[in-house]
């Protein structure tokens, strides 16, 4: 067998490789900027709420005051779960890593669902709707169920995001938890083609449906170098301690060449802009909260991290204090990242489907050739 002498080299984590065209966001990692539909998230975050900027992602405008309250009525009410889906929620065991149950769940949902095996426009919007607002309402169920208390159902009056944390903690939130818990959820509703924004359009590509497309996404984001790294931020804030004893720990894990969860990008050369607003809404919420120490840690490791790596906060290392003051335990931060970016999932999802070919790429075969066959039974 001979190769081509031109053998392209494969490229490693396909940096840099463009693999799809989009309208939905755009990172500038020169700049630090992140733009959704053409917005600066700068602008929108802590101007619109999740729903407005679903609305952007799915359809591509903000809504006006009519469309949102129709959207998110419409959203509120697609919250329940099937009894089926409940209940395997229910038996799922209490140690489970809750994203296993989240993506468990979700793939039930599938087999539920009205729409099911149908990828028509009109029926894929049916099924974006219910799959975004039944994320909701799994996270919620689950945290609710594991502490021995009953579920709480979605109240219309509230948008998404004051929901999940009435449904989640069975009270209404106070009006900064849900401004802050918002901006959250916007910020983190798509950011180009990540890892698990890729693996939901690679799943359709094969006309797979969304929710198949919404599994494989999770199962990408639950990897500690993706949105899993939020939940390992908090244990190692926790491990560390004292703000005393941040150096100590920083220099240790980067001299034996371990990575510091919640630093580094592929695509920012320079400081996340999501960052610098779950920086604000972390020193805000933790002294709100009496958990400043939890804050002054963060700061010190990011001062650490920055002299001796120069390297930058990504998204998920404030976010995980920021949860952690909203009362959200860590186990459950990468459930919060996935509800936020289904927005962004589902809407690549929707672009790959307008106009779709198979994403089928290429690798360099490095095996060998002619090799003798031997039978069974004479193999040693
Ligand atoms: N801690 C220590 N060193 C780091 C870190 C880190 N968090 N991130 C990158 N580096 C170093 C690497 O060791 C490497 O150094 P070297 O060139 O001396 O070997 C260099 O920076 C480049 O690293 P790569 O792994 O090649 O960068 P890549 O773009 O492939 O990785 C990634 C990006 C996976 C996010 C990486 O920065 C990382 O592992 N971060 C920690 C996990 C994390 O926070 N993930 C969440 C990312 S944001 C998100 O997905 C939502």
């Amino acid at each position: 067998m001979v190769f081509g002498k031109k053998r392209k080299k494969a490229v490693r984590g396909l940096e840099g490789v463009v693999a799809a065209e989009t309208a939905l966001s755009f990172v500038d990692g020169q700049n630090g900027k992140l733009y959704y539909c053409g917005y600066d998230i700068d602008e929108l975050a802590g101007k619109v709420c999740y729903e407005e900027v679903v609305h952007l992602l799915w359809f591509g405008e903000l809504p006006d005051q009519k469309q949102l309250e129709d959207f998110r009525s419409e959203l509120i009410a697609e919250m329940r779960l099937p009894n089926q889906v409940d209940e395997l929620i229910r038996l799922s065991p209490p140690n489970a890593n809750p994203m296993v149950v989240l993506r468990t769940a979700l793939s039930a949902l599938g087999m539920y669902d009205p729409d099911g095996g149908k990828n028509s426009e009109g029926a894929n919007l049916r099924k974006a709707k219910r799959v975004l607002a039944q994320m909701v309402t799994i996270v919620s169920s689950l945290y609710r169920i594991r502490t021995g208390q009953p579920i709480v159902s979605a109240d219309k009056g509230m948008n998404v995001a004051a929901n999940f944390l009435y449904m989640f903690n069975g009270r209404t939130p106070g009006k900064l938890d849900r401004s802050v818990f918002d901006s959250v959820l916007v910020l983190h509703a798509d950011h180009g083609l990540a890892a698990s924004t890729f693996a939901a359009r690679a799943t359709v590509s094969t006309l797979a449906g969304i929710h198949s497309a919404i599994c494989a996404a999770l199962a990408s984001l639950k990897g500690p170098l993706h949105g899993g790294a939020n939940t390992r931020v908090m244990e190692m804030i926790e491990e560390i301690g004292g703000k005393d004893r941040v150096k100590a720990y920083i220099d240790g894990m980067l001299a034996s060449g371990e990575r510091i969860m919640g630093f580094g990008h592929r695509m920012y050369k320079t400081e996340d802009p999501r960052s610098r607003h779950l920086r604000k809404y972390s020193e805000k919420l933790c002294r709100r909260a009496g958990l400043e120490h939890l804050f002054e840690i963060s700061q010190r490791i990011e001062e650490q991290v920055r002299r001796l790596k120069g390297i930058c906060p990504n998204v998920d290392f404030y976010s995980a204090t920021v949860q952690e003051a909203l009362g959200i335990p860590k186990e459950y931060f990468t459930c919060i990242f996935s509800m936020a970016r289904t927005a962004g999932w589902i809407a690549h999802v929707m672009e790959q489907f307008r106009d779709n070919r198979l994403i089928r790429p290429t690798s360099n075969y490095i095996g060998g050739f002619d090799k003798r066959f031997i039978p069974l039974e004479k193999r040693k």
